[in-house]
């Protein structure tokens, strides 16, 4: 028979991790350009426990976007996935007019194909669109050949995927220009700066659907006065504290304000009309649980941050880790053996003093936490060079 018809596929494969604020981004003074009203610092995660993976492919044979995520077609009209592409290839066009040099463009009116997905089980309420959009926009910028700020693109996908454009310790100055040219991502320090560092992650079981971030932070915009205090007067002093505190890798200063800023954060969804609550009682009983732990100690041993869900998210020292989450596995005692309860990162055995025992665990609450995952700081968005693990295919489908 004739020879196929040489049709050349330009694929590239980003992986993209999730980060957990410290000092919390909400609400936001511009909807369309997710520009937020105030500036906010989060822990890039290692994508060794979490990630999401994303290729694209662009051929001249592909007659519209498409979009894959966890092997399901979704629509991409959505306005802020449009946002990301139409801004990329913007991004590519200027870099062209610019350029001298023949860099042999790939042609910008080719379609794109966009294969994603996690690591970590979506329904586990962990599927941060922060990764998501971080990892797109990583592998758009590969594959049309932009380079430089990226943050700024990120960001029009979801406020928070701004800091998953880099590793380690990060901060998303809120800048002041209308048009979110200054409203960008950087690095306060590398993932390397503090190897001690670790982070528990409570998955919690009875997954209820919450008001999502979006819509609640423009109720909260709206009607909280405490957030407006909270954005004018706390977190300017905070984010000042916070890259201190990092810088001299100081846990009880990190520790303290880390719980402060998530409580103040949810005492701002309490103060929104109507009110909206991601704390459940299991969420409390977390966090009872870990000031009876650093009170038992007289120092803040274990830092505890929610975001707008009820999985809990622990910060800790290395040394800490076995005691705690021996800690926790007597306080909700795992439902069956069948799933992994500890799960990432190693963790040592313990056994609890018991004076320890006495004083931190209290009545046990069976199978309220589903698993722990043991993870730390990691580095930002990564290239896979590994054809094999192109999540698209040579036909440029799943
Ligand atoms: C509570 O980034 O998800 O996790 O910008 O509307 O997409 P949009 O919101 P999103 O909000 C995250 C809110 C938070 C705090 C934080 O990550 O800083």
């Amino acid at each position: 028979g004739a020879m196929a018809e040489e049709r050349p596929l330009t694929i590239v494969t980003c992986t993209a991790p999730v980060n957990i604020a410290v000092i919390k981004y909400w609400g936001k003074r511009d909807n369309d350009l997710i520009l937020p009203i105030n500036s906010s610092l989060s822990v890039t995660l290692h994508q060794d426990q979490l990630k999401t993976t994303t290729t694209a492919a662009a051929s001249r044979d592909f007659t519209k976007d498409r979009l894959w995520l966890n092997g399901e077609e979704v629509d991409v009209g959505q306005p802020r996935l449009q946002a990301c592409l139409q801004e990329v290839r913007r991004l590519a066009r200027k870099r062209r007019v610019g350029s001298s040099e023949d860099v042999a463009p790939l042609n910008l009116s080719y379609k794109v194909h966009i294969a994603t997905e996690n690591n970590f089980p979506t329904a586990a309420g962990l599927a941060s669109s922060a990764a998501g959009y971080a990892c797109l926009v990583s592998v758009l910028a590969r594959l049309y050949g932009v380079e430089g700020e990226l943050s700024e693109v990120a960001r029009r996908g979801s406020g928070s995927a701004c800091r998953s454009m880099l590793g380690g310790f990060v901060e998303w100055r809120r800048g002041e220009r209308p048009d979110g040219k200054d409203s960008l991502a950087q690095q306060v320090a590398p993932e390397t700066h503090w190897p001690e560092l670790r982070v528990l992650v409570l998955v919690v079981s009875g997954e209820k659907k919450q008001v999502a971030s979006t819509a609640g932070m423009q109720t909260s915009v709206d009607t909280s006065p405490l957030l407006k205090h909270r954005a004018e007067v706390v977190v300017p002093e905070r984010l000042k504290l916070m890259m201190q505190h990092i810088r001299e890798k100081d846990f009880e200063g990190f520790g303290q304000l880390t719980m402060k800023d998530s409580n103040q954060f949810h005492a701002t969804c309490l103060d929104t009309f109507p009110p909206i609550f991601y704390l459940n009682d299991l969420s409390r009983h977390i966090i009872a649980l870990a000031h009876r732990f650093n009170a038992h100690y007289g120092s803040t041993k274990v830092a505890y941050t929610f975001d707008a869900g009820p999985n809990a998210v622990i910060f800790m020292l290395a040394d800490t880790v076995a005691e705690f989450v021996e800690v926790v596995r007597r306080s909700f005692p795992p439902a069956t053996n069948g799933d992994q309860f500890v799960r990432g990162l190693p963790v040592g055995s313990a056994v609890l003093p018991e004076e320890l025992l006495a004083a931190v665990v209290m009545e046990p609450v069976p199978g309220a936490v589903r698993y722990i995952l043991h993870t730390k700081p990691g580095p930002g968005p990564q290239f896979v060079d590994d054809p094999s693990q192109h999540l698209l295919g040579a036909d440029g489908l799943p």
